[in-house]
């Protein structure tokens, strides 16, 4: 499929397996998305432009790739659990702006509620946007944030949505409306069930991630 990216690494497979298990113990919970996310975040990396500049080693002169900082970078996480995705990010792409999404999914109709954007009226021409998000099921939250962004001045093909795991309903929402946005994820799973999770999935991810549900 176009502009879907799925990374065939085995250190992924075995990460989001562990994930996926529901007795699988917190902490290796936790580090489990640390290194499934990484991989995927490099994976969305791979659209970040290069420039060639001139340096010198200890030895002689040469041309030399550089990230080129005249495009303007944006990182966004889709609040909460695109949160987890943050530290990765910010970490191979120091220079980005990091613009937080708040959004939740309303339990009856599915489709997603704003409560944080903080975003500028208007982006610069030469935008890169990578937004984090762990679940794409409906496709409702992703296709809220891709449209905040396009209708500030960016442009499609300069978007990556970077997931963990996906329903074929969320991509297919995407491709149908955004073609040319990146689809960067570790797994299409089977179908969403009558709650719209993603089957078989991993259950819900912002509760899992920040152990929120108390017995
Ligand atoms: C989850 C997930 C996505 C959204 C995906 O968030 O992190 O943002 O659902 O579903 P969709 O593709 O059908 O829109 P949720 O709304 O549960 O909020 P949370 O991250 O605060 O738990
Ligand atoms: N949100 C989640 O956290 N999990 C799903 O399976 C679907 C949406």
């Amino acid at each position: 499929m176009q502009n879907i990216f799925i990374p065939s690494h085995p250190i992924l497979a075995h990460n989001l397996s562990l994930l996926r298990d529901k007795n699988t113990p917190r902490e290796i919970f936790l580090n489990a998305f640390q290194r499934a996310s990484s991989l995927l975040v490099q994976e969305g990396f791979q659209f970040i432009p290069l420039k060639e500049e001139e340096i010198e080693t200890p030895l002689t002169k040469m041309q030399a790739k550089k990230i080129d900082e005249s495009y303007t970078y944006i990182i966004a996480p889709i609040l909460r659990a695109g949160l987890a995705f943050l530290e990765t990010a910010v970490s191979l792409l120091p220079m980005a702006h990091v613009l937080h999404v708040g959004m939740y999914r309303d339990e009856e109709t599915k489709n997603p509620v704003w409560y944080y954007d903080k975003t500028p009226t208007l982006f610069p021409n030469k935008t890169k946007v990578f937004i984090l998000d762990p679940m794409l099921a409906t496709g409702g939250s992703a296709i809220a944030t891709i449209n905040l962004f396009k209708n500030k001045g960016v442009q499609e093909e300069d978007i990556i949505f970077i997931s963990l795991l996906s329903a074929p309903e969320g991509i297919n929402a995407i491709q149908k409306e955004f073609p040319k946005v990146k689809i960067i994820t570790g797994s299409i799973d089977n179908h969403l069930n009558d709650k719209a999770y993603i089957v078989p999935g991993l259950g819900d991810a912002g509760d899992r991630l920040f152990n929120s549900l108390i017995p």
